[in-house]
């Protein structure tokens, strides 16, 4: 018997912030698919939720002056609203710090000791604070984290750590023996080629830097990686791991886990070992898709470009922002967001082209019949090649949907609807009406505008799901429905229509425009945005970084670390200070010796290519590519800065 079950998930979101458009890209794709795959008549688990611990959630509840748990309450509320908003079919929202997700993590954990897969030593390496990761000397590239960009700094600590180095060859031979593990195909190469064959280092499970995660079940001074804890989310809210793990039973493999290109390591390689080592099935499929990009690049919120989707769906409606993520960026591939094409894509795809076309029907059979449709109908020319291709259409959309090319299947969809369009234009209604003796043959025409709008209305259910409901209430259908009923021309006895609202009304698009530039000139002033956005610390936090003023008495530049100098301070002390700085692009050494510079004088020492660095100097990010260092030349040696 063929699977009648499918289990999809999102990645699981860092509360840390308010999501962005991005985020509800993913949420938006996952959920489309939940619809269609309901609409098939399979018994669909969708899954979601929030990724809520460590150090990152620790730091910001901390300068928030609350706990972690209560910081991220509040976040996860605002995250629950935004997937009401946009109408995300979730069968289930976990949250990792749920308490059945901590215990089953706990058990994972400790089989995987049990078995020898776990075992303790000690961490040395690079690591990225933001992004929770550890790299060796050749993945931080310039001494920079490989993910994000931010500079990372040496660390070590007692750990546990995975036998990763262990699975590397049956990771690949689980690639190779299942072809649509990983998607779109090009990010196995990568994974294989980059990761892979270098060397897969054992992996880091534990730490003990921070207190904010679930404890290690064999020694509570450490707390379990946060992508252990996270990635295990998959299993853990079916029930793995618990009492009732019916659903466990029931769903698991996943059919298809839906994630951002920049997470597909963590899921097609850390996951399906963790998978093995427990000896449990992997999922039928990773799915890495693009990223919505903005025409600078990312957004961010320092440049104070985070795109909102509540302003958005407010603005234009839940379906159209839907509709416009899923047709204008092909999955798998980056996409650019802009205002501009958004507003386009309303006024041409969903004004247009459907709106107009129910709206015509609905008032040409209103106005013909009164509202219902004649029993006596007479078929005629063009009508084959309209059923001919809905029937094509059908077809094409499924084929698309169930290799999540959404917006190939939508530009399918969109073909039908100019098709049925461009029938009203050849079949001339308002000439038929004039001739008694076309009633008829006008009666049929207009019960196939209606069957074909019905079958539209299937179509784009999963894409649309407030506007689909709408159009057939239009056109006089209530009740359920299935994805089948899309494949019948000709289902409905007959029609009888109601006169509704417009579904998409238009935008003036130059008025829109120059109003969304007033809104930001108003609201969005960049520095604004980021320093309101940055937790408030107290004086005593302040107090806590010891300010003073030092003279650079030499200067010369590190071998082989094109970026860093090396600084010699006098900071009134009596003793050299060595500083190692990262401004080498913007400073040649005779820029620096002699001048007078703030330095964060009781940093902890950090060696940074062979040079023990103690402090740091201050300097300003003057522009996206220029730093200039504070000069307080004429301010004496050791003077406190407060
Ligand atoms: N918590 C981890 C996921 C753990 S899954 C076991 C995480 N969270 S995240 O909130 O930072 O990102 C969640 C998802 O949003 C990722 O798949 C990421 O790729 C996606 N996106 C974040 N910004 C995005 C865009 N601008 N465009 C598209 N997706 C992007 O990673």
């Amino acid at each position: 018997m063929d699977k009648n079950t499918f289990y999809i998930t999102t990645p699981i979101y860092y509360p840390s912030d308010k999501l962005h458009i991005g985020h509800t890209y993913s949420t938006v794709a996952a959920d489309t698919m939940a619809r269609y795959k309901r609409l098939r008549g399979y018994d669909v688990f969708f899954l979601t939720g929030t990724d809520e611990h460590g150090q990152k959630i620790e730091d910001i509840a901390k300068a928030a002056g609350v706990t972690p748990k209560e910081y991220v309450d509040k976040i996860v509320d605002g995250i629950k609203s935004l997937w009401k908003l946009m109408n995300i079919s979730y069968d289930k929202f976990i949250r990792t710090t749920d308490d059945y997700h901590e215990k089953a993590v706990q058990k994972i954990f400790k089989k995987m000791y049990d078995k020898g897969d776990i075992y303790k030593g000690y961490y040395e390496g690079l690591y990225c604070k933001p992004c929770e990761s550890f790299w060796t000397e050749t993945q931080a590239v310039d001494g920079k984290c490989p993910d994000c960009g931010r500079p990372v700094a040496k660390a070590r600590e007692e750990a546990y750590f995975f036998k990763l180095s262990n699975y590397a060859d049956k990771l690949v031979d689980y690639y190779n023996s299942h072809p649509g593990f990983i998607e779109p195909e090009s990010r196995q190469n990568e994974m294989i080629n980059n990761f892979i064959k270098p060397g897969l280092q054992d992996l880091c499970v534990s730490r003990s830097s921070f207190k904010w995660g679930i404890p290690v079940p064999i020694n509570e001074e450490h707390v379990i990686y946060v992508w252990l804890d996270a990635l295990t989310n998959y299993i853990t809210a079916l029930g793995y791991g618990s009492e009732d793990d019916s659903n466990y039973k029931k769903f698991w493999p996943a059919d298809v886990h839906l994630i951002g290109k920049d997470i597909i390591r963590f899921h097609t390689i850390y996951w399906p070992a963790f998978l093995m080592s427990i000896e449990e099935p992997l999922p039928e499929k990773v799915y890495g898709h693009g990223w919505v990009l903005l025409k600078d690049g990312k957004m961010s919120k320092s440049k104070g470009n985070v795109v909102d989707p509540v302003f958005l769906a407010d603005r234009y409606g839940v379906d159209a922002l839907r509709y416009y993520l899923l047709r204008e960026i092909a999955f798998g591939s980056d996409g650019e967001f802009s205002n501009e094409n958004l507003i386009n894509r309303i006024n041409s795809d969903l004004a247009n082209d459907l709106g107009n076309l129910v709206s015509r029907t609905v008032a040409m059979v209103l106005k013909y019949f009164d509202g219902e449709i004649p029993a006596e109908r007479e078929a005629g020319e063009f009508d084959d090649e309209l059923k001919a291709l809905a029937a094509e259409t059908v077809e094409k959309a499924e084929k698309s949907l169930d290799t999540l090319n959404f917006s190939v299947a939508l530009t399918d969809i969109w073909k039908f609807i100019s098709r049925t369009n461009k029938y009203i234009d050849e079949t001339q209604p308002w000439l038929l009406i004039k001739d008694e003796s076309k009633k008829a043959r006008l009666a049929e025409v207009m019960y196939n505008l209606c069957e074909s709008i019905r079958i539209i209305s299937v179509l784009i259910c999963p894409f649309l799901p407030l506007t689909s409901p709408e159009i057939r209430k239009q056109l006089g259908i209530s009740g359920d429905f299935t994805w089948d009923d899309c494949k019948v021309f000709g289902k409905e006895a007959t029609y009888k229509v109601c006169k509704g609202d417009i579904i998409f009304p238009r935008i003036d698009i130059e008025k829109e425009l120059a109003e969304l530039e007033k809104k930001k000139a108003e609201n969005v002033n960049p520095v604004k945005a980021e320093i309101e956005g940055i937790a408030k610390i107290g004086i005593d936090d302040f107090a806590k970084v010891d300010l003073r003023v030092a003279k650079v008495t030499a200067c010369e530049p590190i071998p082989k670390a094109k970026k860093l100098l090396k600084l010699t301070l006098d900071d009134g002390t009596g003793t050299p200070r060595t500083v190692a700085s990262g401004i080498a692009k913007w400073y040649k050494p005779e820029d620096l010796t002699g001048k007078s510079v703030i330095v964060v004088s009781n940093l902890k020492p950090a060696v940074l290519c062979g040079v023990e660095s103690n402090g740091m100097i201050l300097a300003a990010d003057a522009a996206e590519d220029d730093v200039k260092v504070i000069f307080v030349d004429g301010v004496p040696e050791g003077s406190k800065v407060r």
